[in-house]
């Protein structure tokens, strides 16, 4: 079935799943083509455009390409920046890819909420590892963990609604909060970048529709006990807002146990669960992520999957399902290898214990480092960059004020985080080294 937009484009969604097996309304327009449209006088003044809606303006930019700039500026840096690993999918991935081409429908789209085969691998894990009972629940596939991180705000969200988020956030779950048109509600962590249980039950209002978490954390590192995830759930529970938990990191334990609050009973019916293959099994580039939602939220994620994404690359799925034939054992593997990275970077910080702290660096990949110096985040990044050949993300992208009071029991500082997946361990070495020397000369 094709059809023709006004203007001759060709348009249909020709050869749809079977999902999309629906007539397309006519999207024509009587309007003959090859008639002259009607002209308007020319203006007096040069006409003005708003450049961009105002609530997009209302979001932050996005940290990594400014880095990416200023590492550009300053060539030889090594970059303890991005959140990824250094390795790749799994071998079982990418030979699933070339069987997937040949197959019929390849270029098809698909189910919105992914391929029956990679939601029944993926059921799979979520019962078996993470303990979840999908009896009422969905899986769906998405493309990565942040798109699923969107879903799950449009669905449960409306504009002027509030979100809670812990300080340190993750800079795309605020970004989406405020794109959504909600208002992100801050909560601050402890002086380890614990969660504050009383403080999140402070924060809510008449108006907060969720609670978000992240364990192992992203950018602090930090994991969660399973008795404060316990807390939050509750208290969710309690107060009839969903609890939007981020496990993108969940195998990032480095020998800590990892906890889903989704598989507490009777959780399922208000808690989103996200997950990746980003980060284990080396997938980043792939973009395959996926959620479990209660029942209840299905046609609400499906209008938005549907709209915002139609459905995830089969390409992707089909080499999804590979790397979960491979599974863990895999991921433990490159994990265990990056846990003596991990040991070597905590070590190198512990010589400038003095004027810089890294306190509950247990998981994910990343710590963040509490510096005594004048400087402003900003500045000491930038700095670090310029006058070191050293890259860190400044810690106002994850809303830490340029020098943050914790009162009571924190100290003042000044964050930056760092990232020691991406990198070969000497070059993460070398970073370090780079580092340390660079905030005793600027602190
Ligand atoms: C906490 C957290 N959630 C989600 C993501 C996004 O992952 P994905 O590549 O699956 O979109 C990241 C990436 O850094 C992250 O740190």
């Amino acid at each position: 079935m094709k059809q023709v937009r006004p203007g001759g484009a060709w348009f249909g969604r020709v050869g749809a799943g079977w999902h999309r097996l629906v007539g397309l309304a006519w999207f024509g327009n009587p309007v003959n083509q090859h008639q002259p449209g009607p002209t308007w006088p020319h203006p007096a003044e040069p006409v003005e455009f708003a450049e961009v809606s105002k609530r997009i303006a209302a979001v932050q930019a996005p940290i990594i390409p400014i880095l990416g700039e200023w590492i550009r500026h300053s060539p030889g840096t090594i970059s303890l920046g991005q959140g990824m690993v250094a390795y790749g999918p799994p071998p079982e991935a990418l030979a699933a890819v070339p069987r997937f081409l040949a197959e019929p429908g390849a270029h098809r789209y698909g189910p919105v909420e992914g391929l029956p085969s990679l939601v029944e691998a993926l059921a799979h894990k979520l019962t078996t590892e993470n303990h979840l009972d999908l009896s009422r629940s969905r899986v769906v596939v998405s493309a990565g963990g942040n798109l699923a991180f969107m879903n799950a705000v449009l669905a449960v969200a409306d504009p002027g609604d509030e979100v809670i988020l812990q300080a340190p956030y993750y800079f795309n779950h605020e970004m989406a909060v405020v794109m959504a048109g909600c208002r992100p509600v801050v909560v601050p962590t402890d002086a380890r970048y614990q969660l504050q249980v009383d403080a999140i039950a402070a924060a809510i209002t008449p108006r907060t529709r969720a609670v978000v978490t992240i364990s192992p954390n992203n950018p602090s590192g930090a994991v969660y006990p399973e008795a404060d995830l316990r807390a939050v759930n509750a208290l969710c529970g309690a107060r009839g807002v969903w609890h939007i938990h981020d496990e993108v990191y969940e195998y990032f334990t480095y020998g800590l146990p990892h906890f889903s609050p989704a598989s507490i009973p009777g959780a399922d019916a208000y808690t989103i669960s996200l997950f990746s293959l980003s980060k284990a099994y080396g997938f980043a580039s792939w973009r395959i992520g996926y959620m479990t939602i209660p029942e209840s939220l299905w046609m609400a994620v499906n209008k938005i999957q549907d709209t915002l994404l139609i459905c995830p690359p089969h390409v992707s799925q089909a080499a999804a399902l590979g790397a979960l034939g491979a599974g863990r054992a895999y991921c433990d593997g490159h994990i265990s290898a990056l846990a003596s990275v991990r040991r070597h970077v905590l070590a190198r910080l512990e010589a400038i214990g003095d004027i810089a702290e890294a306190p509950s660096a247990d998981g994910a990949l990343y710590c963040l480092l509490r510096v005594q110096t004048p400087l402003d985040s900003m500045t000491l990044a930038q700095r670090l960059i310029r006058e070191h050949k050293v890259a860190t993300v400044p810690g106002t992208a994850f809303g830490l004020p340029a020098r943050r009071s914790l009162g009571g029991g924190g100290t003042d500082g000044t964050y930056l985080r760092v990232s020691y997946g991406a990198l070969a361990a000497e070059t993460v070495d070398e970073g370090m080294e780079r580092l340390v020397r660079g905030i005793r000369a600027l602190a």
